[in-house]
C-alpha cells in the first residue's frame, strides 16, 4: 500500500516541487491563520505542525495558551499570538497573578516556541459588561509591565482584539468613528497602544454585512471581485472592496482620537462555507473566492487606499471547521480544512470568472497565471493529504 501510494505520489511530488512554489509563497508571504479548537475531532497538534509546514504558514493565532500546541511547535518557525481569555481579565489587574500567568503559560515555551504577542481579552466591548470593559486596559497594562520586569517586552507585545462593532459609524471610511459610549474606554486604550507601539486589532467580516443585506451589498464588492466599487466623498479615495473600507474606517476613528501612529491589523476575517437557509452567501464557492482573492492581495503586499504603504496584515479565520461552536450553522463552518485534513473548498485565486475556479482542473493547461496558481494549489493539497495521512 505504501509503495503504491509512493508510485502514484512521485509524479505529483515532482510536479509539486516545480509548480507549487507560488502557492506556498502566497501563504509564506505572511498570511496568518486562526487555530481555533472548539471541537472534539481535531487532529493532534503535532499533525497540525505538519499541515502548516506543508502550507508554509508561519503565523498562527490561538485563543488560549494551550501548552500542547505551544510544545508541539517548539523549534518551528511559526510565530504565535496567544490568547489570555476574558475570564482572566479581572485577575490580571493583580501584578502577582499576572506574573504567575506569564511564568506558567509563556516563559516555559520561550524561546523554543516563538510567542510574539499576548492578546489580552477578545471582543471585550461586545460583552456589554461594564466591569469587563473597565478591566481591559488595567489588565493589559499589568501584563505589559510584567513582561517589562521579566525582560520579555521586546519579544512579546501586548494587545487585544475588537469586533468591528466598536465603530458607531463606518461609512464612508472617512467618517469612521468609534461608538460614543465607548470613547471613555477607547481613548486611554489608544494612548497605551501608542506608548508601547502595539497594533490595534480588528475582527472584520464583510460576510456579515452581505448576509444582513444581500440585496443592497454587492457580492462582488465583498468578494474582491471586479466591480464599480465606491469613491469616498470625503477623501476622493476609491474602494474596490469592503474589507479595505472597514480598515480605513478604523484608521479614521483612531485619528479622530488624536493618533496617527497606531497600525490597524486584522486579527480575524473569513467566510463560512455553509450556513442556515437564512445565512445568504455561506457557500464553499464564496468562501473560496473570499479567501483566495484576499491571499492574492496579501501576496501583492497591498495597502488600503488610505494607507497604501502599509501592507494589510491578516489572520484568516479559521484553520479547521469547529463542530462544537454554538450559534447558527455558519459558526461551525469557517474552516479552510475539515478535521481530517481535507480542504473544505478550493481557494479560487482568480475572482473575475467564478467558472475558472471550479472547472480549471478539467481544462488543459492555460497560459494565465491564475490557472497555474490554481493547479499549483491542487497539487499542493494533494501533497498535503499524502503527507498528512
Ligand atoms: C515560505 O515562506 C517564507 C516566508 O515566511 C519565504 O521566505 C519562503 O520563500 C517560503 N517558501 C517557499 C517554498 O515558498
Ligand atoms: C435562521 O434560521 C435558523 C434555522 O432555521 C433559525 O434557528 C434562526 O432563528 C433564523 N435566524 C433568523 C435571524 O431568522
Ligand atoms: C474528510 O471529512 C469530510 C467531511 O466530513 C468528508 O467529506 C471527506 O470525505 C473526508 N475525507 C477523507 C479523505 O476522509
Amino acid at each position: 500500500m505504501a509503495s503504491w501510494s509512493l508510485l502514484f505520489g512521485l509524479p505529483f511530488l515532482l510536479l509539486t516541487l516545480s509548480l507549487s512554489g507560488s502557492i506556498i509563497q502566497i501563504f509564506g508571504l505572511g498570511v496568518g491563520i486562526n487555530y481555533g479548537q472548539i471541537a472534539n475531532n481535531l487532529p493532534s497538534p503535532s499533525r497540525v505542525t505538519s499541515l502548516l509546514e506543508s502550507l508554509n504558514i508561519s503565523r498562527v493565532k490561538l485563543y488560549d495558551a494551550d501548552p500542547n500546541v505551544l510544545l508541539a511547535f517548539s523549534n518551528s518557525n511559526v510565530d504565535f499570538i496567544i490568547g489570555l481569555g476574558n475570564e482572566y481579565l479581572a485577575d490580571m489587574r493583580d501584578p502577582i497573578k499576572a506574573q504567575n500567568w506569564i511564568q506558567q503559560h509563556v516563559q516555559p515555551h520561550l524561546p523554543q516556541t516563538r510567542i510574539t504577542s499576548i492578546l489580552v481579552g477578545n471582543e471585550i466591548f461586545k460583552s456589554n459588561d461594564p466591569q469587563l470593559m473597565a478591566n481591559l486596559l488595567p489588565a493589559m497594562q499589568t501584563v505589559h509591565n510584567t513582561l517589562v520586569n521579566l525582560g520579555l517586552d521586546k519579544q512579546v507585545t501586548v494587545t487585544t482584539a475588537h469586533s468591528l462593532d466598536i465603530l458607531g459609524n463606518s461609512y464612508p471610511p472617512s467618517a469612521g468613528a468609534f461608538s460614543q459610549d465607548l470613547a471613555e474606554y477607547i481613548q486611554p486604550l489608544l494612548d497605551f497602544h501608542s506608548r508601547i507601539d502595539a497594533p490595534f486589532l480588528i475582527n472584520a467580516y464583510p460576510y456579515f454585512a452581505y448576509k444582513d443585506n444581500p440585496n443592497q451589498v454587492s457580492l462582488d464588492y465583498v468578494l474582491f471581485r471586479s466591480n464599480q466599487g465606491m469613491t469616498d466623498p470625503g477623501t476622493g479615495l476609491h474602494y474596490d472592496n469592503m474589507l479595505y473600507a472597514q480598515i480605513d474606517a478604523v484608521y479614521t476613528a483612531i485619528k479622530a482620537m488624536g493618533h496617527t501612529d497606531i497600525e490597524v491589523r486584522i486579527s480575524e476575517t473569513g467566510w463560512p462555507s455553509k450556513g442556515d437557509e437564512n445565512e445568504t452567501g455561506a457557500t464553499p464557492e464564496n468562501a473560496g473566492l473570499y479567501n483566495g482573492n484576499l491571499m492574492q492581495r496579501i501576496q501583492q503586499k497591498q495597502g488600503t487606499p488610505a494607507k497604501p504603504l502599509v501592507p494589510i496584515d491578516i489572520h484568516v479565520f479559521a484553520l479547521f471547521n469547529e463542530n462544537l461552536k454554538p450559534g447558527p450553522t455558519s459558526e461551525r463552518n469557517y474552516g479552510l480544512f475539515y478535521p481530517n485534513g481535507t480542504s473544505v473548498y478550493n481557494i479560487g485565486i482568480q475572482g473575475r470568472d467564478p467558472d475558472i475556479v471550479f472547472s480549471a482542473a478539467k481544462k488543459t493547461v492555460r497560459s494565465s497565471m491564475s490557472s497555474l496558481l490554481y493547479l499549483c494549489l491542487q497539487f499542493q493539497i494533494f501533497l498535503v493529504f499524502s503527507l498528512y495521512r
